[in-house]
């Protein structure tokens, strides 16, 4: 056989397999979301001798691959990517399938793997977009909006990616007719998950689970409530939906047509282009979008309390910033956030508020005394009230504790003076805020297992003579002798007194 002959022979038989069995290429995970969108994940892979390098995008995050074994038959990558002063790494296994990618995670090195399929996307598709320069620093003008704490409801606590339309009309219904809008709460917020995609014009659209946002706005503020949105000055949110990155205006102005009232602004993708030094200005694009939309919008920041934003949450226009990660409807994790809050006093002033996050009030992770320190806390914190559970179906134990007009007109004192720490005794706090015309609130709050005596004494509180007292939960006037008052507290309880001078 001629040598060309034979050499093309040869060349027929292995350069395609070659080729297929090369992992380079932009991989793509699409998952159904069942509306209307996909959750996507991209691998977009360089096979080279030196190893698999190469990029992975899922959800909200950006990792560049940095490690890397095997080839084709078996391979693992691991992504990596800094978050403000955090590293993030993810760590994936894989082999080629003929035509597709099988590729998954473990959630613990000797767990299962989680199998999904890849296959080959267009060249580009899924990349992280050009960054564009954050604008120069300035002081966006107060809106005038939520001059004591915004109440009302959000619905990521207890559904998560599964709200929908129906369920945001069952809320409002609720809402209006269970006491709770009597009691002050308004706003029916929807948190992440509603996006759909863009138009032509580079329109934001709802997803299948809210068919007509205009329409649902309608019917929130026909029951007398204003209704709530979220989104991202990233290019993805956290559950890996449409952001607002580089749409800001456009997107304030769809809102503004719709009927929006809230609008909570989730740091979550814009974390791969941007340093936290840099957040203050990414935030100020949207304060300033909000302003010129034409509609009166809360805006609420939800960075997780980073970059010191209750130094210059105000000065973006925002009305509330999130100081802390997220909630769980836990005694630890609600205990551990709201005791922590003492220092950032000084930061809450009407129209501007530190925001602990949301209510876990009736999701049944804690018991009703739990719950009502919950509420004492955020109360006595100036955070915004908003309930987190299913307002349909709640037990009238629950809805009394979130409509308590005592412990409400605490939270909502037209002074907006955020409470602090009085004294801490080892599990033992005493916390008190100042009210409108001299009162006190003041909470003796029991962080133990055990059921304590706790006392106060008026001088601790720098409270002259004998003051007033009312028990806030009992709904009744108490008396003390002397010096101070005693109390029994339950575990995990509190006694929250109201102190006026007589
Ligand atoms: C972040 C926020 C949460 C919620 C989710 C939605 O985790 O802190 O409050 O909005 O994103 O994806």
């Amino acid at each position: 056989m001629p040598v060309l002959y034979r050499y093309l022979l040869f060349a027929a038989s292995v350069i395609p397999v070659c080729a297929a069995a090369d992992l380079t290429g932009n991989w793509v995970v699409a998952q159904d979301r069942h509306d209307g969108t996909f959750r996507r994940t991209y691998f977009n892979l360089k096979q080279e001798p030196t190893g698999i390098h190469g990029s992975i995008r899922t959800t909200q995050f950006f990792y560049k691959i940095s490690e890397s074994t095997g080839g084709p038959e078996g391979f693992t990558i691991t992504g990596s990517m800094m978050d403000g002063d955090r590293e993030r790494k993810v760590r994936y296994e894989g082999k080629l399938a003929g035509d597709e990618l099988h590729i998954g995670t473990r959630n613990r090195p000797e767990a299962p793997l989680t199998e999904m399929v890849a296959h080959r996307a267009p060249d580009g598709e899924g990349a992280m977009p050009a960054r564009v320069e954050p604008p120069q620093l300035h002081k966006v003008a107060d809106n005038g909006l939520v001059r004591t704490p915004p109440m009302g409801w959000n619905s990521w606590n207890k559904f998560a990616g599964r709200v929908t339309a129906e369920d945001v009309r069952g809320m409002a219904d609720a809402m209006a007719s269970n006491g709770m809008k009597a009691a002050g709460y308004v706003y029916i917020n929807i948190d992440d998950t509603w996006e759909g995609s863009r138009d032509a014009q580079g329109n934001i659209r709802s997803n299948q689970k809210f068919p007509d946002m205009k329409a649902l706005a309608d019917y929130v503020h026909g029951k007398g409530l204003k209704l709530g949105i979220y989104s991202s000055p990233g290019p993805y949110t956290c559950a890996g939906y449409e952001g607002s990155y580089n749409h800001e205006v456009q997107d304030a102005k769809t809102y503004a047509a719709w009927g929006i009232d809230y609008l909570k602004y989730d740091w979550c993708g814009a974390r791969t282009l941007y340093k936290d030094e840099e957040m203050q200005a990414v935030y100020q694009k949207m304060g300033d979008a909000l302003l010129a939309s034409g509609r009166p919008i809360v805006y609420s920041l939800c960075q997780y309390g980073r970059a010191d934003v209750w130094k210059w949450g105000p000065d973006v226009g925002g009305n509330a910033w999130r100081t802390t990660g997220d909630i769980r409807d836990t005694w630890a994790s609600m205990s551990k956030i709201g005791f922590d809050q003492d220092k950032l006093a000084p930061y809450a002033k009407p129209g501007h508020f530190n925001d602990p996050d949301m209510l876990e009030i009736g999701n049944g992770g804690m018991s009703e005394t739990e719950y009502r320190t919950h509420m004492s806390l955020w109360s006595i914190l100036a955070a915004p009230l908003l309930a987190g559970n299913d307002l349909r179906q709640m037990p009238p134990g629950i809805l009394e504790i979130l409509t308590n007009p005592e412990v409400i007109a605490v939270n909502q004192d037209r002074e907006g003076k955020q409470g602090s720490r009085v004294s801490k005794d080892g599990d033992h706090e005493i916390w008190s805020r100042q009210l409108t015309g001299g009162a006190l609130a003041v909470g003796l709050f029991n962080r133990s297992d055990q059921e304590a005596k706790m006392q106060v004494s008026w001088k601790q509180l720098g409270v002259k003579g004998n003051p007033h007292l009312r028990d806030l939960w009992l709904h009744k006037d108490v008396s003390a002798s002397g010096e101070g008052y005693e109390a029994t507290v339950p575990a995990h309880g509190v006694m929250l007194l109201r102190l006026a001078a007589k």
